[in-house]
């Protein structure tokens, strides 16, 4: 295949989160295929090429038939990881704000910390809510040619540990978290005064206008898709089979 200029052109996944949610080794796990290498906290991104495994069929070739040749070759996706410490994330919101093929993110959180209380579902859901604001804005600026959809994935890692929560649970703690989160976000603008030309407080409202809780659901109306799913990158035998169904699905 002749790729203009290399990498970037090929269909990349931004992998976003907070620091410890385990975005390094899912990186190192999807490129190995086998098991997921010792990692450090990340000071900067990294994108590496990886191969849809076979038997996972890029939707984009659900259609074609089985002996077509196309079929034996694998689908590569640049799988791009970035720093989850908050002095940091400007690398990952570069991405977001200038994506280049980018087909999907996926949201990796650490479900042994999002019970109810934990300084761990605080600035999850903190994080979370800034992401989704993002792609809400994106899509609301546009005048014109409608931006492309981006689909996030929110990816409960870390289903080995008996601490973390079931996925119906992360997400259901999220939603209630980012009510909180969208609830204070708005007093605090109200309070020093920004926002209150016009519509800038509406500009800032994540999801549903008027709405009492928020709900991963509100942000399809702003073309963006959330779904949620559990596994394990680490701690034994991983498990990772529904993201790589939603990725094989995005390609
Ligand atoms: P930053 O680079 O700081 O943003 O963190 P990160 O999201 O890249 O986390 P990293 O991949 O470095 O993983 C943090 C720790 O979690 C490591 O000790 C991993 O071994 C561990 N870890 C990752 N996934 C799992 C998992 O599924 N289960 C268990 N038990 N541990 C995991
Ligand atoms: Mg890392």
């Amino acid at each position: 295949v002749f790729r203009a200029s290399g990498l970037t052109t090929l269909p990349s996944i931004l992998l976003i989160g907070p620091s410890g949610s385990g975005k390094t080794s899912l990186l190192t796990l999807f490129e190995r295929g086998t098991q997921a290498a010792q990692t450090h906290t990340s000071q900067a991104p990294i994108a590496v090429e990886c191969d849809l495994p076979v038997g996972k069929t890029a939707s984009s070739a659900r259609y074609r038939s089985e002996h077509d040749p196309a079929n034996l070759t694998t689908k590569k996706f640049l799988l791009i990881d970035t720093p989850g410490h908050g002095k940091l994330r400007h690398h990952a919101l570069d991405n977001l704000t200038n994506p280049q093929n980018l087909r999907g993110i996926i949201f990796l959180v650490d479900a042994a910390t999002l019970s109810a209380g934990d300084e761990g579902l605080r600035q999850t859901a903190d994080y979370l809510h800034d992401i989704l604001l993002i792609l809400q804005k994106r899509m609301e600026s546009s005048s014109g040619k409608k931006p492309k959809e981006i689909p996030l994935l929110v990816a409960a890692n870390k289903m080995d540990l008996f601490t973390a929560l079931p996925a119906a649970l992360v997400k259901s703690s999220l939603e209630a978290e980012i009510t909180k989160v969208r609830t204070s976000r708005s007093k605090g603008l109200l309070d020093s005064g920004i926002g209150m030309e016009e519509d800038g407080e509406k500009d800032d409202w994540l999801g549903e206008v008027g709405s009492k809780d928020f709900k991963f659901a509100q942000m399809e109306e702003f073309d963006v898709l959330v779904e949620v799913s559990g596994g394990n990158v680490a701690g034994g035998e991983p498990v990772t089979e529904k993201w790589w169904r939603w990725i094989s699905e995005r390609l």
